[in-house]
């Protein structure tokens, strides 16, 4: 045919939570495939808190893949990214939009170039899983734009290739990673338990916690761990497949008292195998063991749990309070033992459901100074209070799963050039 090619600019936006194991991942049988030693169990966290929003785009004029991971141009030359890529374009579909124009053979998907933009809504290096949201966004766009047939599972398999924890952020509410026996990894995906309306009364708080030092990288810190702990073997083979299915059970039944002491013991243990790792990683800190007293004490006193923490690889806490009410008694004693810094505006301390603040009856800083000591540290030695050890805390609730953005005006990328806005 010959003459100028055709300077259409095919595009999908979608967004894609984030998501907190209860029932921890730590340690792979396969390391190129991301293949773990466990299943897991993880809650999705609500999208308007913490989400990434990730625009793929297509176009004959692109000359080379190009990323931009919020506003900054990165490579995609990591062999997960490249994995990602590879298993999607293997899968893409024929697409037609007579309107624009757009007429792409599958064959075609391997020689068109792509540009992505990406935008986390919550700080990247605050220790969030942002990959996990990251990942899961890119895969589940890009299975849209290449009209994919695969269901959010068989794509769970592929974004596990990309970040281990990634394949839960495909579904919302509660989620299972089931690890799989297959060497190539086909039956290692996500299924859902349960969707966020199940258990709605949730409430989860997240300290976002200082971290004076740069913790031990995920990866690394399993594989050291995988081959110098013997606890490990213990936990992925006696202990965490009574707990998968004891967990579920406590899910299915909205049972609060089982499903806090499960993710409890989980935490702390995956901690304990850290720990039992040659040379230790040590993950939380001084603000982590606080929140966690800070939290057995309570649930002490009341004699039945009202509230449950669990912490990833890095010190932040993340609280789940059985509903609103625990949830504003918790953001009392949380603000009581970790207030602001002077300088440090409410509204910048406490985000996200701001609404939890207002049960808790706190309006501004004099009323955070006015708060009584919880009774049950009444007749024990003052709690040590250390301002500026919290950097700000979440407040949030299970969300749910993967969405298309329809709307243009919320694509980051601009739809004549393909670069971003
Ligand atoms: N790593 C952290 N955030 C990410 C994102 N949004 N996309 C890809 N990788 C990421």
């Amino acid at each position: 045919m010959g003459g100028e090619p055709a300077k259409w600019v095919s595009m999908v936006t979608a967004r894609t939570p984030t998501n907190i194991a209860v029932i921890k991942y730590w340690g792979k049988r396969d390391e190129t495939l991301i293949l773990p030693i466990n299943d897991s169990i993880s809650v999705t966290l609500d999208p308007n808190h913490l989400c990434t929003t990730t625009t793929v785009s297509c176009s004959p004029s692109f000359d080379q893949d190009r990323m931009w991971l919020n506003g900054k141009e990165i490579s995609l030359q990591g062999g997960r990214f490249q994995s990602c890529l590879r298993e999607i374009r293997a899968r893409a579909q024929d697409v037609e939009d007579e309107k624009k124009g757009i007429k792409i053979k599958k064959e075609d998907w391997q020689n068109l170039h792509l540009h992505i933009a990406s935008y986390n809504n919550f700080p990247t290096a605050a220790g969030l899983a942002s990959s996990a949201a990251g990942l899961a966004c890119l895969v589940f766009s890009l299975a849209k734009l290449m009209n994919l047939k695969e269901d959010n599972s068989q794509l769970s398999a592929i974004a596990r290739q990309g970040s281990g924890s990634a394949c839960r952020s495909l579904y919302g509410g509660f989620v299972k990673w089931v690890m799989g026996k297959e060497d190539n990894g086909s039956d290692s995906l996500a299924v859902q338990l349960a969707d966020e309306k199940h258990w709605d009364e949730l409430v989860i708080i997240i300290a976002v916690v200082s971290a004076r030092q740069k913790e031990t990288s995920s990866t690394s810190g399993m594989r050291d761990t995988v081959e110098t702990s013997a606890l490990i073997q213990h936990r992925a083979k006696e202990v965490v497949p009574k707990r998968i299915i004891q967990m579920e059970d406590a899910i299915q039944k909205r049972d609060f008292p089982s499903f806090a002491r499960l993710a409890c013991t989980d935490s702390n243990q995956f901690h304990a195998v850290c720990l039992d790792t040659y040379p230790p990683i040590f993950y939380m800190n001084d603000t982590s063991h606080r929140i966690i007293s800070c939290v057995e004490k309570w649930n002490r006193a009341e004699g039945t749990p009202q509230v449950a923490y669990t912490f990833d690889a890095g010190p932040n806490a993340v609280m789940i309070a059985r509903n609103r009410k625990t949830a504003a008694l918790l953001l009392q004693r949380l603000l009581y033992n970790f207030p602001p810094q002077s300088d440090t505006d409410l509204d910048s301390y406490i985000i996200g459901d701001k609404s939890i603040l207002e049960d808790a009856g706190i309006k501004d800083m004099k009323d955070v100074e006015g708060l009584a000591p919880p009774p049950e540290i009444k007749d024990n030695i003052p709690t040590q209070k250390s301002k500026g050890d919290v950097s700000y805390f979440i407040c949030t609730r299970p969300g749910g799963g993967p969405v298309v953005l329809a709307d243009e005006t919320q694509a980051l990328l601009d739809p004549l050039t393909g670069l971003p806005k």
